[in-house]
């Protein structure tokens, strides 16, 4: 594609979330440093960690992407080797942006496809092995019905990145969408805590690792400092003992984060 025609068909939407870079030199728009922070350390940590999981390809996988916005985490997957990605979102705007990043980017239009529509009722006729679940079950009220989904799906393997209740037993928080243009179906959403998670996944059949947070930057990330936000990765065969567990904290985050510059200063001799 020519570079006139993406810049013109790029600033035809009212705003991006992610940041891409084409190979023409074409960019979207730049985003604040907080934001672009944030999906750096979010591929450092949850991204990483299914590469590490699936042996530093996703060569020979299938990979279904829900709630897929833009097709940010859906190019990931593709250019980690995936064999064919399926995005969906239920709003057409995103699915649009998506598909010109792809076709943009050039990607063999065999190994992907974009389709919108909301994901409890859109009908998933293939099977995928691995279900990227992110930002999305922290949006719905239909926790039970999503694993559901995901498990007819033939999920082996599910990435969850989602706002968590503080919760130290096992629950769902009643909550409201802050945002009305972000209500699909409900503006009540169900916020797991990290045990329900596990707990969710464990009655599909999978094990579920909470992943340790490895952020070097928090910056744009305030949510997953105050750990509000967490990743996991659920698998049903391969094994998760060699990913890094998050084991919960004794303190509270405003605690530890207290402590820290004092110890340091004791460090110091100060
Ligand atoms: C918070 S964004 C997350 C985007 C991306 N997955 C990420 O983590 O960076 C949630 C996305 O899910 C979509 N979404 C929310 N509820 C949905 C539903 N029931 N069916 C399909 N898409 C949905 C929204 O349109 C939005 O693009």
């Amino acid at each position: 594609m020519q570079a006139d025609e993406l810049e013109r068909r790029i600033a035809a939407f009212p705003g991006w979330y992610y940041f891409f870079e084409f190979d023409n030199g074409v960019t979207t728009p730049a985003l604040d440093p907080g934001t672009s922070n944030r999906h750096r350390q979010r591929g450092a940590y949850f991204f990483q960690a299914l590469l590490a999981l699936c042996g530093g390809s996703l060569h020979g996988r299938r990979v279904l992407d829900l709630g897929c916005n833009a097709g940010f985490w859906s190019l990931q997957a593709l250019e980690a080797g995936a064999d064919f990605v399926l995005g969906v979102d239920a709003r057409q705007m995103h699915v649009d942006q998506a598909n010109l990043v792809f076709e943009a980017k050039g990607a063999d239009p065999a190994r992907y496809r974009f389709e919108t529509g909301n994901v409890f009722e859109h009908e998933l006729a293939e099977r995928f092995d691995v279900v990227l679940c992110l930002g999305l079950l922290d949006h719905v009220a239909k926790p039970v019905e999503l694993f559901e989904l995901m498990t007819r799906a033939g999920a082996e393997i599910i990435v969850i990145d989602t706002e968590v209740s503080r919760s130290r037993t096992s629950v769902f928080e009643v909550d409201s969408l802050y945002d009305p243009e972000k209500v699909v179906d409900h503006r009540l959403v169900l916020i797991p805590s990290r045990d329900a998670v596990a707990e969710l996944a464990a009655q599909f059949g999978f094990d579920t690792v909470t992943l340790a947070q490895n952020m070097t930057d928090y910056t744009g990330m305030s949510d997953y400092r105050r750990q509000r936000r967490l990743a996991f990765i659920c698998s049903k065969q391969a094994s998760l003992e060699t990913l890094p567990g998050e084991t919960r904290p004794v303190f509270p985050w405003w605690a530890t984060a207290l402590r820290a510059p004092r110890a340091a200063a004791r460090r110091r001799g100060r």
